[in-house]
């Protein structure tokens, strides 16, 4: 995720878009960078946060510009990787967010045609295919380059040629106009100008904007005109860095579509059925993963996922356990949303002294953890804000889910019909997130139900349970309810003795092998006279008969529906933990990052 801004007007482009992308800071941060038209194009880029781009930036003269905050995907850290990117001719320069599928295909055809590329990010082949297109007209150039692209993006373009116009486009990443007085914007959000203006207008997938100072004009991809509404936004600056939500957390839970997009975009094919995950090495005997707290739940969801598609042995083991007394061998995955964990950072090392092969699962690109281990895939979900972790747990999930797929398909375990089910279900989760995250009012209706009791129990088996261990953390940790996790048929053993009428229980009912199992006991846990939520199939017709309430997830594979179910599960937290008025995004003695032992 990486935020990106446009300014036209009659004040200094550059002071404009520093502070735009001081607000948009939120959306990534590992680099940034400013391109300002004048007499020719002045660039600036730097390494680290926003501040350090204006305090190092050189004084640049010119009213229109464009600017970006980089979240790494393609490429590492560094002052060539940021953006803008800038044509050969040095002309043209783009901003971009998002992820083009088919640039190593571009970057051949273009390098093919004498173009010189600088940077190793997907986004460079943008500004060279415009000026592959330009032929005195920036917007005619951009709608032809886009129709090369495969993939998402938010693209803002600037051309020497033209210095008083911008042009912007997206398709699938997120762009929003400001309507100003005597000058315009564009940017990845509306904080980003928030404090100059607050009338916005929204594009369209594949509208192109050619904004001047006193001008606004969209296009379709034919070129003809349209009529585009103007919007009032009546937020003030803090409620719209979190996008009008009420929380961070319910901000990141919305996000979950497109930050699975992205965790999968670019590493998955449909045509050819096919993972690619970077250079990772198929060659594996055994496996652990190692993590903490959330990440530990999504470590446990990839080992049942692992063994059955990949047929390798993996054992989870929590980073402050294994660090001293795990089996130190074969290949360890460490999973971490900050990549800083002190936990799991220490059990990598006392891995790698013992010779191991190390991976880290991080969503954080230069992070401690990318700097000790073999190998880094990163989850690509630009910054979490809340406390609890939501849009990285179920981004984690996918990114093992890929592991899966790639291990069971180099190790001819996956046949192809089975791996194309995969592969197209794995490409229905944006949609099927939306349709779930649509049920929201009906969760919330629950939480009520749930607000007042002193306990609540969370079972599943095979792969739900793992969930149920996280649905169980999520809620205790923002609403300070007891609540705890099981394995459904664990709850003779012991947790039984605690079910009353004051207990509620969430089941989570797949229609799987076990499926008659959840029902008996959930039949069990009702002659307790505890209440039962189900957390249940669409397609299962019966279980209105068993539950008290029952919440419907898409019919999808086996283990895809994990990442539904999570969804639903946060919000059940996120709703209980609202209606007892917690502090959701900053709980009580809890700490996003714990970098101490
Ligand atoms: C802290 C956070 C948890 C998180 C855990 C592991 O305890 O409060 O939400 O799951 O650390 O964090 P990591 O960054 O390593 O995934």
């Amino acid at each position: 995720m990486c935020g990106i801004a446009g300014y036209v007007g009659y004040r200094n482009a550059s002071d404009v878009l520093i502070d735009c992308l001081k607000r948009l800071e939120y959306r990534g941060y590992d680099s940034a960078g400013i391109a300002v038209a004048n007499k020719k194009l002045s660039i600036f880029k730097a390494t680290g946060e926003i501040d350090s781009l204006r305090e190092n930036m050189p004084k640049m003269h010119g009213s229109a510009g464009i600017g970006h905050t980089r979240w790494a995907t393609h490429g590492k850290v560094s002052k060539e990787n940021a953006h803008p990117h800038i044509s050969c001719d040095k002309k043209i320069a783009i901003v971009h967010n998002g992820i083009i599928e088919n640039f190593k295909y571009l970057k051949e055809q273009l390098e093919g045609k004498g173009h010189q590329f600088n940077s190793e990010t997907d986004s460079e082949v943008i500004a060279h295919l415009i000026e592959e297109e330009y032929k005195g007209n920036l917007e005619d150039a951009v709608a032809s380059a886009i129709k090369n692209l495969r993939g998402a993006y938010a693209i803002v373009a600037i051309s020497i040629d033209e210095p008083e116009k911008i042009v912007a486009v997206r398709k699938e990443s997120p762009l929003v106009v400001g309507a100003g007085d005597g000058e315009n914007f564009v940017a990845s959000d509306i904080p980003a100008f928030l404090g100059y203006t607050n009338r916005v207008i929204h594009p369209n997938d594949g509208e192109i904007c050619i904004m001047e100072k006193d001008s606004i004009k969209f296009i379709n991809e034919k070129g003809k005109e349209l009529n585009k509404e103007e919007e009032v936004v009546n937020w003030d600056i803090e409620d719209a860095e979190k996008s009008g939500y009420r929380h961070f957390m319910l901000k990141e839970i919305h996000e979950q579509p497109s930050t699975i997009y992205n965790a999968l975009t670019g590493r998955i094919s449909e045509i050819e059925p096919h993972v690619e995950l970077e250079d990772l090495e198929s060659d594996m005997d055994e496996i652990t993963i190692t993590a903490c707290g959330t990440s530990f739940y999504a470590g446990m969801v990839g080992k049942y996922i692992i063994e059955k598609l990949a047929r390798i042995p993996v054992s989870v083991e929590l980073s402050s356990e294994y660090r001293y007394f795990g089996r130190k061998s074969g290949t360890v995955v460490a999973i971490t949303q900050s990549g800083e964990t002190a936990d799991t950072i220490g059990a990598v090392k006392e891995a790698k002294r013992n010779g191991c092969n190390t991976i880290a699962i991080t969503n954080v690109t230069g992070s401690s953890i990318t700097r000790i281990t073999d190998f880094s895939i990163f989850t690509r979900c630009g910054p979490e804000i809340g406390v609890a972790a939501t849009k990285t747990f179920t981004a984690q999930i996918a990114v093992l889910f890929l592991i899966a797929l790639k291990l069971g398909m180099e190790n001819f375990y996956l046949r192809g019909d089975e791996l194309r089910e995969y592969v197209s279900a794995l490409r229905q989760l944006p949609s099927r997130l939306e349709k779930v995250l649509g049920k929201e009012d009906e969760i919330a209706g629950i939480a009520k139900k749930l607000k007042d009791y002193d306990s609540i129990f969370f079972i599943g088996r095979g792969v739900n349970y793992p969930l149920a261990l996280e649905g169980a953390l999520k809620l205790k940790e923002i609403s300070y309810i007891h609540s705890e996790g099981f394995a459904a048929g664990e709850l003779k053993h012991g947790p039984f003795a605690l079910l009353d009428e004051k207990t509620a229980v969430v089941a989570i009912v797949a229609k799987d092998a076990v499926r008659d199992k959840m029902l008996s006991n959930i039949g069990e846990i009702k002659a307790r006279n505890a209440t039962v939520i189900a957390i249940a199939d669409e397609s299962d017709e019966e279980i209105d008969k068993y539950a008290d309430h029952v919440i419907r997830f898409p019919s999808l594979p086996e283990f895809v529906s994990s990442i539904p179910i999570a969804v639903i599960l946060q919000l059940i937290a996120y709703h209980v933990a609202n209606l007892r008025g917690c502090p959701i995004d900053k709980p009580r003695n809890l700490a996003k990052s714990v970098t101490v032992e």
